[in-house]
């Protein structure tokens, strides 16, 4: 099967419930024998948007539909520079790697490089659902005290956090992130979905 037939979505589902089961099980394959975190990461995001577009399309309204799906990771997981000329610039604070998380993969527009989720001065839902490590739904963007507006369009949005478990303590790599063009875009059956998802993800990178 060509790797971009795994993001359709059959005829016979038609609950969420089916929706996000079928979306683990195709991630689950995709995923086989590759633990590389950019990779895997840029495959989940193509697949839960792209997914999610194909089902709100053929079985919803279709002013439902995802409009951004990615990742925000903490700044020690990426390539530090390899070769430092003089035109490279001091360590700045969106790479501080305790009080920012970065953009990582993604699909939709350009969002913000990266978000502050320094205790007391961050702000925002990735920022809220990172240091309260709790997925965060949010029916109404414009409610939410400090949203983070990457795009305008944004009416929803849903955050779910990465935690690893490493020696038996809880490690938080990052957040999932996703926004909808339309009010209440994400229910309490894509918050399990998606955690479900989340974990899925963690587990099959080397981190
Ligand atoms: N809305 C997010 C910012 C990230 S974008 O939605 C891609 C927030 O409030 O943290």
């Amino acid at each position: 099967m060509p790797h971009a037939d795994s993001s359709l979505v059959p005829s016979t589902i038609t609950s969420k419930t089916e929706f996000w089961d079928h979306v683990h099980s195709q991630l689950q394959a995709l995923l086989t024998g590759q633990r590389n975190w950019v990779t895997n990461l840029s495959n989940a995001s193509s697949l839960i948007y792209s997914s999610l577009l194909a089902f709100s399309v053929h079985f919803g309204d279709g002013e439902r539909a995802v409009n951004w799906c990615g990742f925000y990771l903490i700044p020690p997981l990426f390539p530090v520079p390899r070769f430092l000329g003089k035109s490279a610039s001091p360590r700045s604070d969106a790479t501080d790697a305790t009080s920012t998380i970065l953009l990582g993969p993604f699909c939709g527009k350009p969002a913000c490089q990266y978000i502050n989720v320094k205790p007391g001065k961050s702000r925002g839902v990735c920022a809220d659902a990172y240091l309260q490590r709790r997925t965060i739904l949010v029916e109404n963007v414009h409610s939410y005290p400090g949203h983070i507006a990457c795009d305008g369009e944004t009416k929803s949005e849903v955050v779910c956090p990465l935690t690893l478990t490493e020696d038996g303590k809880e490690v938080i790599l990052g957040v999932l992130d996703l926004d909808c063009l339309a009010l209440s875009g994400f229910d309490n059956y894509d918050q399990v979905g998606l955690e479900k998802i989340a974990k899925l993800v963690v587990d099959a990178c080397d981190w």
